[in-house]
């Protein structure tokens, strides 16, 4: 089997930039992720992003964590938990409007690094699109205005923490799934692996490398190139040994954004036979996933594409409801979208879901 795609983006300034350029388009086609090595962001930075990460969550997450979620999941244990992940988890959102100040007991020094953490994947975000509308030969700029809606994209960040676990065949640290956004940025753990995508039906390890930025791309990068790039599935085991830190930013279309296959590359034979990715505003599919976000991408497809022909008011929830029931599958569960905030109000518990 082909190795995981790595990539050294400061190729692109010399000799190699051709060779570079195919070997992001072959990873986009083929594995749906590659890993940036060399993608501008100083490693000392990132160290300090990683430093103050770790420190938040001893002090503020990890008895939270111990408390909620270890003793829920661990209670009579038997077969594998299939409603809730073995994560410890909050969310950041930057654009369009910064929740920040929200986000309780947040230091000033990690919430300044935040922000300019955040400021410089944004901008590696749009150099990235500009990197894949140049390999798909669209016009620079078409996926960042493909994303913009009327108030510009959506980007947050969600930070995990994965504590080592006692049982790790009985749960999973983040369920299998496939991302519901653009493209997704991922500072993870240099020293405990765990992240895995689905290729040819076998699980494969994203590796872990000091420094580098794992990219992803998400469903609405599949409906754009009308299935040219795929969005590919992937899980978090958890470890037996130590904690695993994740830190993924979600470069995402704005609500309002109208997404749809790009007319060049809708290719004739595929338009005759109605080949066609479906054409939606975003947050009616983000509606619609956070319901069914550990379930296939394709059902959901089907449902937005219905939904174009006819658009009746319930048909939304007619679709869910319909994807549920063929299912079988009616799931409780703790995360319920990709970005959850826990809050402790006296001793019980509030999951808010929060939908950009
Ligand atoms: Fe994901």
């Amino acid at each position: 089997m082909a190795t995981f795609p790595v990539i050294d983006l400061e190729k692109l300034n010399g000799e190699e930039r051709t060779a570079t350029m195919d070997q992001i388009n072959d990873a986009c086609e083929n594995w749906g992720f590659f890993e940036l090595l060399n993608h501008g962001i100083p490693h000392d930075f990132l160290d300090t992003v990683e430093r103050l990460t770790k420190e938040y969550y001893k002090k503020c997450m990890e008895h939270r964590f111990k408390e909620l979620v270890a003793s829920k999941a661990l209670e009579g244990l038997q077969a594998e938990v299939t409603d809730m992940d073995w994560e410890s988890t909050f969310f950041l959102r930057h654009l369009p409007e910064s929740n920040m100040a929200e986000i309780p007991d947040l230091a000033d020094e990690y919430r300044e690094v935040m922000k300019e953490f955040a400021l410089k994947l944004e901008k590696l975000a749009e150099e990235l699109l500009d990197l894949l509308c140049e390999n798909l030969w669209l016009e620079k700029g078409y996926l960042k205005e493909a994303f913009h809606g009327t108030r510009g994209p959506t980007f947050g960040t969600k930070v995990s923490n994965y504590p080592p676990c006692p049982t790790p065949d009985k749960i999973k640290g983040l369920r299998a799934h496939t991302d519901a956004g653009g493209i997704i940025l991922l500072f993870q753990d240099a020293q405990v692996s765990g992240l895995q995508l689905l290729k040819d039906g076998k699980w494969v390890d994203v590796p872990p490398l000091r420094h580098s930025i794992v990219i992803n791309l998400g469903d609405q990068l599949e409906v754009i190139t009308n299935g040219k790039y795929k969005s590919v599935e992937h899980r978090v085991i958890a470890q037996t040994n130590g904690a695993r830190m994740s830190i993924a930013s979600f470069y995402n279309p704005g609500g309002d954004a109208v997404i749809h296959p790009a007319p060049a590359l809708v290719e004739k034979e595929a338009e005759e036979k109605k080949q066609l990715y479906p054409k939606f505003v975003f947050e009616d599919y983000m509606k619609l996933y956070a319901g069914l976000k550990f379930q296939a991408k394709e059902p959901r497809f089907e449902a937005m594409k219905a939904r174009e022909t006819t658009l009746p008011s319930q048909q939304l929830k007619e679709s869910i409801r319909e994807i549920k029931e063929r299912k079988s599958v009616i799931q409780w569960h703790w995360c319920v979208f990709d970005f959850i905030i826990v809050n402790t109000t006296t001793k019980g518990i509030i999951m808010k879901s929060i939908i950009i």
